[in-house]
């Protein structure tokens, strides 16, 4: 891993943002704990995804489908056939690897000459039931989206929602990734949120929405504050393509390892609803038909890892991350200037309890305030409010911003007021 990755894995661990899987027993690979921190970050980020692609539209509705279905519905959607990735062997060392991810056809680990590729499926399988000879074999769903399709005449049925429209979802999904690396951003547990929108079969249709979903899911980025020259589409050849997609594009990140895929904006045609046998009705015309699908797919753990990167800064002596205040986990910190005045923990404790209600705030009086600072800047937290003696005298703190370092006196009763017009 290069320098910048190893900063940030460091960080993760050190501050408890992201920790490796069963460390304690060795670890195990494509596998990741998010922290006390981590957790507070990716909940924010799914957060804000929901609010902007369900609650302020008015053409998506949510669900939330469980993970392991009838393995029917992975026949049906042509996983256990096609959902594969080429897979060499080293005739040397055994290692295994992605065959059009290594650039020569000798193991990078030995120098062992490599077999021809062959197919290799990343669904895991379960085994479910309890007695042992008829445990039934089924999957742990590889992409969360089939849970959308198989509910889709349930959704229909229960709501007053017509084409064209969405349903949205976020939850895990599992691949049997053959090279898991570069930290969480080809694991094999990860979290996806997902839009399957669907549209009348027709092209112009398909464009228009492809378009517009393209570009809404990329600025959706911009917004929260990923630096424009950081990101890119980028087309799937027709080799590249899912099996089940007519047309791909993937929004990239400028990662420290290259440019990256953040999220899929894929037509997926009539595949799914036609392979389930699942047709819509127009209630007007009366019309049947296998409706289209235009998803929008981002991977959660991605966005987690990407927003890091692209918010990690060194500067003066110091590291922030210059995370979007939505994103922050931790609002503001509440300091007394020194920890043994008990006049100043007393007061800051009580700013600490009245402003708990409203943000997530931590109140802090360990070592002393610069190293205070340090350690808000490193975990992203935009505020800092410090009881010193002044405010015995005039009610007033100070309020310290994370990107400028500069602070301010605002008067105790007017923080909560501060802090909402500063985070909305
Ligand atoms: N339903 C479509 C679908 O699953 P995909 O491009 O295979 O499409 C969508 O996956 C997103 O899920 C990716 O853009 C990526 O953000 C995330 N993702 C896929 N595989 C991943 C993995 N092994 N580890 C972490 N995230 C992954």
């Amino acid at each position: 891993m290069n320098n910048k990755m190893n900063k940030i894995v460091s960080l993760c661990k050190r501050r408890g943002f992201i920790f490796p899987g069963s460390e304690i027993y060795g670890g195990i690979n494509g596998f990741w704990d998010y922290g006390p921190l981590g957790v507070e970050l990716k909940n924010n980020l799914k957060k804000i995804w929901w609010k902007n692609m369900v609650y302020e539209r008015e053409d998506v509705v949510g669900i939330d489908a469980a993970i392991i279905m009838n393995p029917k519905v992975w026949e049906a959607s042509g996983h256990t056939q096609a959902f594969t990735d080429p897979l060499v062997e080293c005739k040397n060392c055994h290692h295994r690897f992605r065959a059009d991810k290594i650039e020569t056809n000798y193991c990078s680990d030995c120098g062992g000459e490599l077999t021809e590729p062959k197919k290799f499926n990343l669904l895991t399988e379960v085994y479910i039931g309890t007695i042992e000879d008829a445990k039934r074999k089924t999957y742990l769903r590889g992409e969360i989206t089939q849970g959308v399709f198989v509910n889709f005449k349930n959704v229909i049925n229960s709501t007053r929602i017509k084409i064209p429209f969405g349903i949205a979802q976020i939850g895990k999904a599992f691949r049997n990734e053959i090279t898991p690396g570069n930290f969480t951003y080809r694991s094999r547990e990860f979290e996806q949120m997902e839009l399957e929108y669907f549209i009348e079969p027709r092209e112009e249709e398909g464009e228009k929405w492809f378009n517009y979903f393209l570009e809404l899911r990329l600025n959706w980025y911009k917004k929260l504050g990923i630096k424009e020259n950081n990101l890119r589409i980028r087309e799937h050849t027709p080799e590249e393509r899912a099996h089940y997609a007519k047309k791909a594009v993937d929004i990239e990140y400028r990662a420290p390892f290259g440019w990256s895929e953040f999220e899929g904006i894929h037509h997926r045609g009539d595949w799914d609803l036609s392979r389930h046998n699942i047709k819509y009705q127009d209630k007007i015309t009366n019309k049947e038909y296998y409706p289209w699908v235009i998803e929008a797919s981002g991977g959660v753990d991605r966005a987690v890892l990407f927003f890091l990167i692209d918010s990690y800064h060194e500067e003066d002596q110091r590291i922030l991350l210059k995370l979007n205040y939505n994103l922050a986990p931790i609002k503001a910190a509440v300091f007394p200037l020194l920890r043994n005045k008990s006049e100043l923990v007393k007061e800051a404790k009580k700013i600490y309890k009245s402003l708990k209600n409203n943000f997530v705030v931590i109140f802090d009086d360990r070592g002393n305030i610069g190293k205070r600072y340090l350690y808000q800047d490193e975990i992203g937290t935009p505020f800092c409010v410090t009881v010193d003696f002044q405010t015995l005298k005039d009610d007033t703190v100070t309020i310290r911003d994370r990107d400028t370092t500069s602070q301010i006196r605002v008067n105790i009763s007017k923080i909560k007021d501060f802090l909402k017009i500063k985070l909305s």
